[in-house]
């Protein structure tokens, strides 16, 4: 019996990024991202600016995830888009564009979840890793949300931990800014880390009960140290770049594992997977690694590409809710503060 070769479109405008991916039977045959340069000089994301770029991008970033997926728009089966949480304008453009796309080619519309999305990118077929087996807890790291996740199936998630404040995307994005490091953040810091001493400054890890998290107090006390050491001596933070890009990264992810260990503790489940544009982060993802050994944990970590937002990740989850006849209509809105 032969295989019947499904292919989905997936298209992701949620915030900054505008992209398109074509997946087939869960395997990635394109997976196209247009950064937008614009904010870099804003030091940070102008909503405005990010959805007149997205109109910009979308129909030549589609036409190329079609293209280098060596199909024609024929051959879709549906069409998969970011219906929330994002954005308002951003996410306009990417559901407006897939409506018309998937009407005019009579196909199914499939709409997503960004957040299940960055979770759900680990069903994507990739040699060398492993899918999730349920159920397991899915921590999602981006510039926007910080949360636990206890999934018991695909569209069966439950959020047990959040941030009250600050994303910890946000809190690198905001502490980058103190430093003078340009955005996005987090991965400069990363660099910088790498090569610093992470306990040359302590930072004091936010009290926050249970599993939620908080990064507000870390990000003003941040600010504060830098004001305080940059009085004392102008050059403080050129001459100690690395160290304090190692020390708040240190500090961070201290804070990420102490609430995976007690999620984990909490619900018996050690299956451990981490998601969003943190999760490309070297410090998280060793962390991580050191649990299978440290705390017996089996653990998930995605490929580097489908770490920040990308639309292969909308595209498998496209691909599971084909699978399912999971549809929408024409008359589904985009949703800025979609919850899991
Ligand atoms: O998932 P994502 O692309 O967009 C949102 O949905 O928010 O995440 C973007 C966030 C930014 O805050 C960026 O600074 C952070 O991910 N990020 C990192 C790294 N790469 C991206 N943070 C720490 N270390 C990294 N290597
Ligand atoms: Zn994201």
């Amino acid at each position: 019996m032969s295989l019947e070769k499904i292919y989905i479109l997936g298209i992701e405008s949620s915030c900054d990024d505008t992209a398109a991916a074509v997946i087939c039977n869960g395997k990635v045959l394109s997976n196209v991202v247009a950064n937008q340069k614009i904010h870099e000089e804003y030091g940070g994301v102008v909503p405005e600016l990010a959805s007149r770029a997205h109109q910009q991008n979308i129909v030549p970033v589609v036409h190329q995830a079609i293209a280098k997926a060596g199909i024609t728009k024929h051959d879709l089966h549906a069409v998969a888009f970011t219906r929330g949480p994002g954005l308002m304008g951003s996410l306009l453009v990417g559901t407006s564009f897939a409506k018309s796309f998937a009407y005019g080619l009579g196909i199914p519309l499939i709409d997503v979840n960004h957040m299940q999305a960055h979770i759900l990118a680990h069903y994507i077929d990739e040699e060398g890793f492993d899918k999730p087996t349920f159920p397991f807890l899915a921590m999602t790291i981006s510039g926007g949300h910080t949360q636990i996740v206890k999934v018991n199936h695909y569209f069966d998630m439950e959020v047990i931990g959040e941030t009250i404040d600050d994303a910890v995307g946000g809190a690198y994005d905001k502490s980058g800014k103190v430093l003078g490091v340009g955005y996005p953040a987090g991965p400069e810091i990363d660099k910088r880390a790498q090569q610093g001493n992470p306990k040359a400054f302590q930072f004091t890890k936010p009290k926050v009960d249970g599993l939620n998290f908080s990064f507000s107090g870390l990000k003003t006390a941040i600010l504060y140290f830098v004001q305080r050491e940059t009085k004392k001596n102008p050059d403080f933070v050129k001459e100690n770049l690395n160290d304090i890009c190692a020390s708040i990264q240190y500090t961070i992810i201290g804070i990420l594992i102490d609430k995976l260990k007690i999620a984990s503790k909490q619900t018996g489940i050690n299956h451990i997977a981490i998601g969003g544009g943190v999760s490309a982060n070297s410090g998280i993802r060793q962390a991580l690694k050191d649990g299978e050994q440290k705390f017996g944990w089996k653990t998930y970590i995605p490929k580097f590409e489908y770490t920040t937002d990308n639309a292969a990740m909308i595209a498998i989850v496209g691909y599971l809710k084909y699978l399912e006849d999971d549809f929408t209509s024409q008359d589904v809105m985009a949703s800025a503060r979609l919850k899991i």
